[in-house]
């Protein structure tokens, strides 16, 4: 088989960067040897916003201040069915896709050979101009603690349960841990959450991270920073775990779910018989343009490590596209980042913490208390902060609040197109709406 281009891996990344190249007249072949969209479709992103939107509808059902009472029960397996509509839709889409842009789409599993050559497991070859690698991660786990995905769990064990544990561990307070605590506690189950580092969402603000861990908190969920846990025996109440900051010795759990970040899915990629590097921490090692250690063989998303955050991969693959094709492309686009806690987090650009080293930047905070949309969705938790420079340019925005993950496309914008905070006081913004938040917040800057 040949190609201009073959991309490895059909996920949020390797299915931009294909869709691009043939949009523009390259002849791609797209291989992939799970399914169709990737860790974020199958068992990430999406399946993981179904499970915190079901959770949300099943514990917010009853509310009496605003003149609600019923009953509702949990079914899982019906949960599952329905998300698994969800995941086939958007396979059947991305397929259609493919179809329609003329990608040639290969079910199998390629590794590389010397060269810009490879071969499926089926033992045909196929080289190429041009190779893409967007394999992905897959979970990793912690000495003591090994998956065995019915009690020692990974996210995707959790994203496929049929049934609420009773109580869990969860062993990082990252983004997995932090959603998947949320999704757990609304569903009933007694959550405990360790991290090593300390605080909650280690990489965010610290007024966020403080407001993140408040809402968890009444949820009922234990936290422990600055802890590290051990897995003991599997006794009568469950497996024994300990923490080393804990008084007692040790406490039971149902389940432990361990998220404590994710490895370079690279595994019989063929990478060292193709002469391709990888870095200390196992991801492929790649230049400024994505490019590994091999001409004319790329590597993009969560396999070269780094922000693994699906838009970010998708971001990756269309401007190794846009390199192939000899376009210039700006690789200094900022990454947003969207943790789905229950209100949310959302953020861009630089944080409070890192503006202290530059003279003159202010900071200023909104609270959504004070906005009539929040206070008529009953939901006024959380604020907006904007980090300014002295010259009133926008530096970063954090916010913590109901559909913030919605609200941070303008800041990303206003951020991006280089405005000032007194380019956002001046826009009107539609009322009565969240996004009304950034306006006032922008506002509470002098001119
Ligand atoms: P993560 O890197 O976000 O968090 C892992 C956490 O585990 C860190 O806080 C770390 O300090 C802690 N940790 C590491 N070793 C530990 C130990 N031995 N004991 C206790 N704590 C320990 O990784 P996570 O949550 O597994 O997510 C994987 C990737 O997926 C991340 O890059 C994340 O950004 C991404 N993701 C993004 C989401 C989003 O954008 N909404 C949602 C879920 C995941």
């Amino acid at each position: 088989m040949e190609a201009d281009v073959i991309v490895i891996g059909a996920g949020s990344g390797g299915y931009a960067a294909a869709l691009s190249l043939s949009k523009h007249g390259k002849k791609v072949i797209l291989i992939e040897s799970e399914k169709a969209g990737g860790v974020c479709l199958n068992s990430g992103c999406i399946p993981s916003k179904a499970f915190l939107y079901m959770a949300s509808q099943y514990y917010n059902k009853e509310n009496e201040k605003i003149g609600i009472t019923c009953s509702s029960k949990i079914d899982l397996v019906k949960f599952q069915e329905w998300k698994y509509g969800i995941i086939q839709k958007t396979i059947d889409n991305i397929l259609a896709g493919c179809k329609k842009a003329g990608v040639e789409y290969i079910s199998g599993r390629a590794s590389l050979m010397p060269g810009k050559r490879g071969k499926l497991d089926t033992g045909i070859e196929f080289s190429a101009e041009n190779i893409i690698l967007a394999t992905g991660s897959v979970p990793r786990s912690i000495p003591g603690f090994t998956f065995d995905h019915s009690r020692i769990l990974s996210n995707e064990d959790i994203l496929a349960m049929t049934e609420v544990p009773l109580s869990i561990c969860i062993i990082g307070g990252g983004a997995i841990g932090v959603e998947m605590a949320t999704f757990l506690a609304k569903l009933g189950s007694k959550v405990t959450v360790v991290e090593a580092l300390a605080k909650i969402l280690p990489n965010t603000d610290d007024d966020v991270s403080r407001a993140v861990v408040r809402s968890l908190k009444e949820l009922g969920i234990s936290i422990h920073v600055n802890s590290m846990a051990t897995c003991g025996e599997t006794g009568p109440g469950g497996l024994q775990v300990h923490i080393n900051t804990c008084p007692e010795d040790s406490l039971a759990f149902d389940k432990i779910l361990i998220a404590v970040g994710r490895k370079a899915n690279i595994e019989g990629l063929g990478l060292k018989d193709a002469g391709i590097e990888i870095d200390e921490a196992g991801f492929i090692r790649v230049n400024e343009k994505m490019g590994t250690s091999q001409p004319g063989i790329f590597a993009i998303g969560d396999v070269i490590g780094g922000a693994q955050l699906a838009h970010k991969a998708t971001q990756d693959g269309l401007m190794v596209a846009d390199t192939i094709m000899g376009i210039e492309s700006d690789y200094s686009m900022l990454t947003p980042y969207v943790v789905y806690s229950d209100p949310e987090v959302a953020s861009v650009g630089m944080t409070e913490t890192e503006a202290k080293g530059i003279p003159g930047t202010i900071v200023k905070r909104y609270y959504f208390a004070a906005l009539g949309k929040a206070l008529a969705m009953n939901d006024t938790r959380g604020f907006v902060k904007i980090v300014a420079a002295e010259n009133g340019q926008i530096l970063g925005v954090h916010i913590v609040g109901h559909e913030s993950s919605n609200l941070i496309g303008e800041a990303l914008l206003a951020i991006e197109k280089k405005m000032t905070v007194k380019d956002l006081a001046k826009l009107m913004h539609p009322h009565p709406t969240l996004c009304e938040a950034l306006g006032e917040c922008a506002r509470a800057f002098k001119d």
